[in-house]
Parts: C-alpha cells; structure tokens; sequence
C-alpha cells in the first residue's frame, strides 16, 4: 500500500455520491485548478443528505442555525451545545463534503486556550472536519493550525459583529477598510487558514483578496470573483421569512410548497380523507371474525356491567 492508498477515514459512500472526499488540501488544489468550490449550510440530516448528494463541495453548519432554525433575531445566542448537536446530525449523512463547524460567538472571544479547547470539541465530539471563526483571530488560527485543526476564516460583514457595525452592513467600502479586510486576510493565510469566507464587501475587493491569497476564498454577497460560492440554504430555497439580499438567488420556492402540502393535509384531516383503507393496516382476514366475536363478547360485558351499575344505584 502506498502513502496514497492511505485510506482518509472517509465513510463508503452510497451509490449516487461521487468520491473522492472532499478535504481542506483539495479545495486548495482547487483553487490552484482554477475549479469553482460551491458550498452551502445545513443543519440537520436529511438537508445535508441533499446537499451532500448534489455534490455541493462544503457543508457549513453555520451559526445562521440560529436565526434560520432556532428563530432567534441575530447568531448571537447559539450556544456551543447547540452548534455541537446540529454538525452531529449533519456529520451523520455527509459522505463526501467537507463538513465545516462555525464558532459560535463568545465560544473563542475570550483565551486562546479556550477557543482551542472548544474547537476540539467540534472535532472530537461532532466529527467536524475544520471550523470556522470570524475576523482576524490570527493567534487562534495559528493555535488551531499547530493542533492539526483546519480552519475556515470569515472577513468583510462578520455577523458575530453586528452590535459593533451599527447593523449588517457592506463592508471594505473605503480605502483604510480595503487596506485592512486584505491585509487581515494575508495574515489569516499565514497563520494557517486553510480558506477564508468572504462576506458582503464589494465585488472590486474580493477579486483582489482572491488574487493575493494562495489559499480559497468563498464568497457570499462578495461577488462572481471569488474562489466558491457559499449561501445560506434557508435562502436559496426560501424557507426564511424575511426579506432577501440582493445577493441570494432563490433556486426553489420550499415556503409555498410545503404550506400546499401542510392545507391539503390538514384539509384531508378534517374531511375524513385520509388515511384511507388503504393506508390502514388489517388483521389477516381469518382472524377478522374471531377478533370481531370478541369485540362482540367485551361489548356484551362491558353493556352488562353498565347496566348492573345502573340498577344497583
Ligand atoms: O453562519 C453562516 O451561515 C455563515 C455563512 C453566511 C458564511 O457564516
């Protein structure tokens, strides 16, 4: 066996999903190939089955989780616990993406012993393959690095940030900005960053990053230039009851066709339609009468109980 055959730790993949696992190495290799990286989030089994199964290259369980499944107002509030217990569920269906954990806020804004001790949790525990952490946390990517832990970066609109941009805000809009977001960027490759997501900044400074890095970057709402693409999947589908950006495109309309599905379930419900005989289960047609002869004997009883309770009162 050579150094190559050298199996991944990857699961078998079921027919349908195509190999080779997708690791942090090969999205530089990628890049380095000048082939698009597309990525989106999930949260949960069977959507990340889906997105898996569609050959998407990166699963971000991302701390939207917490707007677009748990309903909360920003990301703030997502407890590591929570974002541990979602990448576990998606962890279970993906066999060839690479399945990337963000850090949720607070979880490595204090020490970086304890952002690292954290991160080993999402490793460890839930089976991520790298994690994601916003702004230029260069310490703790080159911490993460030297404990063999890859690392997604996040620059531009970093929504942990809201509070301190006044809102969520395009960002790298002058040139202090520009200078800062690209060099903060350069200084999370050196560290270790194996790919930096890129989030609402104009289109002009992403192409710039994406020319000065070696290193990936994913773009969302950063423009066409970027290395990959990433959205949220609750947008692309519409599953997220606000307003859209105006940088997600919406690939199917999942809100109008399960509230369809939901009506006429309901309605079905409610006029008796369903289930019907034949989504029954029955007993074996010899047993029908016997079990009927029964029925019958417990009525009688249940009628002779009745009427003796009745009399004695
Ligand atoms: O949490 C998330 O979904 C993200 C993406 C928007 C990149 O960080």
């Amino acid at each position: 066996m050579s150094v190559n055959d050298f199996p991944t730790g990857a699961r078998p993949s079921p027919p349908g999903v195509p190999l080779p696992k997708v690791t942090m190495p090969a999205l530089g290799e990628m890049k380095r190939q000048g082939k698009p990286i597309s990525a989106l989030t999930a949260y949960d089994y069977a959507t990340a089955r889906l997105v898996d199964e569609a050959g998407v290259d990166l699963i971000l369980v991302g701390d939207s989780l917490a707007m677009v499944i748990l309903g909360h107002e920003n990301t703030l509030a997502v407890t590591v616990d929570e974002m541990l217990h979602h990448t576990r569920a998606v962890r279970r269906s993906v066999h060839r993406a690479l399945v990337v954990a963000d850090m949720p806020f607070g979880s490595y804004h204090g020490t970086v012993a304890d952002g690292l001790t954290k991160a080993v949790r999402f490793i460890k525990e839930a089976g991520a393959e790298a994690v994601k952490v916003e702004g230029p946390r260069i310490e703790l990517v080159r911490a993460l690095t030297d404990a063999e832990i890859p690392v997604v970066g996040h620059l531009g609109l970093t929504p942990q940030s809201v509070h301190r941009m006044g809102g969520y805000r395009v960002q790298g809009r002058t040139s202090e900005a520009i200078r800062r977001i690209k060099a903060d960027a350069i200084a999370l490759g050196e560290a270790g960053a194996g790919a930096i997501v890129l989030e609402g900044i104009p289109r002009e400074v992403a192409a710039e990053i994406t020319a000065a890095l070696t290193i990936p970057t994913i773009g969302i709402g950063a423009g066409p230039d970027c290395d990959g693409q990433i959205l949220v999947f609750h947008d692309l589908v519409n599953l997220t009851f606000a307003p859209q950006p105006k940088f997600v495109r919406r690939y199917a309309d999942a809100s109008a066709l399960f509230r369809s599905a939901i009506e006429r379930y309901r309605e079905d419900v409610e006029h008796r339609a369903f289930p019907s005989d034949a989504e029954s289960y029955h007993l074996p047609r010899g047993e029908r009468k016997m079990v009927q002869v029964e029925l019958d004997e417990v009525d009688a009883i249940v009628n002779r109980d009745a009427w003796e309770e009745l009399n004695q009162a």
